[in-house]
């Protein structure tokens, strides 16, 4: 008898764990986000942060001057193989949008206070503002858009001031996607490394809005947290590089990994670059033969490190990649890393121009199926220089 009185209660303290009700009236917050990621023609990931474990939702409108809940709108939970995901970092993929349209969407995040045995409990609930600010928007790419506008900023290093001075030179309800070129922090060893260096601006500028995509630098790569880098960018996606396409322009992202050898006593033993970039040479001879890059009035190339210098990673970016995009002769290459402005004109070695932005001026961008212009300002709102490449 006493056995059986001990197994009932032990199955109850299992099935129901105690919380206290100040655990329950505990609130929740979103810390970071929502952002935008991976945005493509039928498809696009919003990432954001809460600063307690919670499971986390996307909900979805399309755009329209009704109220965000005149009907009740669908949900689309951060789940991974069926499961809820607990976390405190979450990312959602929507798919099967329809392109070059706009939807409105809120993001929730909701405390998970316990998860034991068969029960969880749950806590207070967080969502961004529909009801006193407008909803957040997002619009779709568009293959068929007669004309886009982009920017690319680089080597920002942690310096948010600098990014909201490069920023301000756009006007980014113009400007249809925003490119990081890689090294926007010195280390990453913690997540505030990526929120208070870059992007918490990015947010507040232009991000939960306008799509950015990431060029990882070699500075990225350094830190504890380096190996954190693809929940918060990329997440869901094979890899760090990719590809797609916007309006008259096909953009190749390349992540030319670290610029020393794998061996340098900086790397403690933790890196495999020269491997990782002879995969990525594997991917990019498929992209570059894709009817998806042959069709594009122009082709775009962005890469942290560029073909210039004799280091190792560039010595790399010369062996693996470079041959192949000289064969596939892209319009122009847009790169980094060097803190200084280069225009390295084509020639017969290289058949297309290769720009390399310094770490103090942004590169603003617009094309059409006959010209990409691009202009370098730097954080004094001076054009620097003019580049426009016809067709
Ligand atoms: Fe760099």
């Amino acid at each position: 008898m006493k056995k059986l009185i001990y197994t009932l209660l032990s199955w109850v303290f299992i099935m129901i764990p105690l919380v206290a009700q100040t655990d329950l009236d505990e609130s929740i917050k979103i810390l970071h986000g929502p952002y935008l990621q991976n945005v493509g023609s039928d498809e696009a990931t919003i990432v954001w942060v809460s600063d307690k474990p919670s499971i986390a939702w996307v909900e979805l409108a399309p755009d329209g001057n009704d109220s965000f809940y005149a009907k009740e709108r669908p949900r689309f939970y951060d789940t991974r193989d069926g499961i809820k995901t607990i976390s405190r970092i979450h990312s959602v993929k929507l798919k099967n949008l329809e392109a070059g349209t706009t939807y409105r969407y809120r993001v929730y995040v909701q405390h998970v206070l316990q998860h034991k045995g068969i029960s969880v409990i749950y806590g207070k609930t967080a969502a961004t503002n529909v009801y006193t600010k407008k909803p957040l928007k997002f619009k779709t790419n568009d293959p068929s858009k007669p004309s886009t506008s982009f920017a690319m900023v680089c080597d920002i290093h942690g310096n948010s001031d600098k990014l909201s001075r490069l920023i301000s030179k756009c006007d980014v309800k113009n400007t249809d996607l925003f490119l990081f070129n890689g090294d926007m922090a010195s280390i990453l060893n913690e997540e505030k490394h990526i929120f208070d260096g870059f992007m918490d601006t990015a947010t507040k500028l232009f991000a939960s809005q306008t799509p950015m995509y990431y060029a990882r630098g070699n500075h990225e790569t350094r830190g504890s947290f380096a190996s954190e880098f693809y929940k918060y960018f990329s997440n869901g996606e094979d890899n760090l590089y990719y590809a797609f396409r916007q309006g008259p322009v096909f953009f190749i992202i390349l992540d030319t990994g670290e610029d020393k050898p794998d061996s340098d006593i900086e790397y403690a033993g933790i890196t495999l670059y020269d491997q990782y970039r002879t995969q990525q040479a594997e991917w990019l001879h498929k992209v570059l033969n894709s009817p998806e890059y042959s069709d594009a009035p122009f082709k775009v190339i962005i890469g942290h490190i560029p073909p210039i210098g004799d280091w190792h990673g560039t010595v790399e970016v010369k062996n693996k990649f470079m041959p192949l995009l000289c064969d596939a002769k892209p319009d122009v290459m847009l790169c980094g890393h060097l803190h200084r402005y280069i225009h390295q004109k084509a020639d017969s070695q290289t058949p297309f121009p290769i720009i390399v932005n310094s770490n103090t001026s942004i590169i603003k961008a617009n094309a059409t199926s006959t010209e990409l212009k691009m202009e370098i300002i730097n954080e004094e709102g001076k054009i620097l220089d003019t580049i426009t490449i016809k067709k």
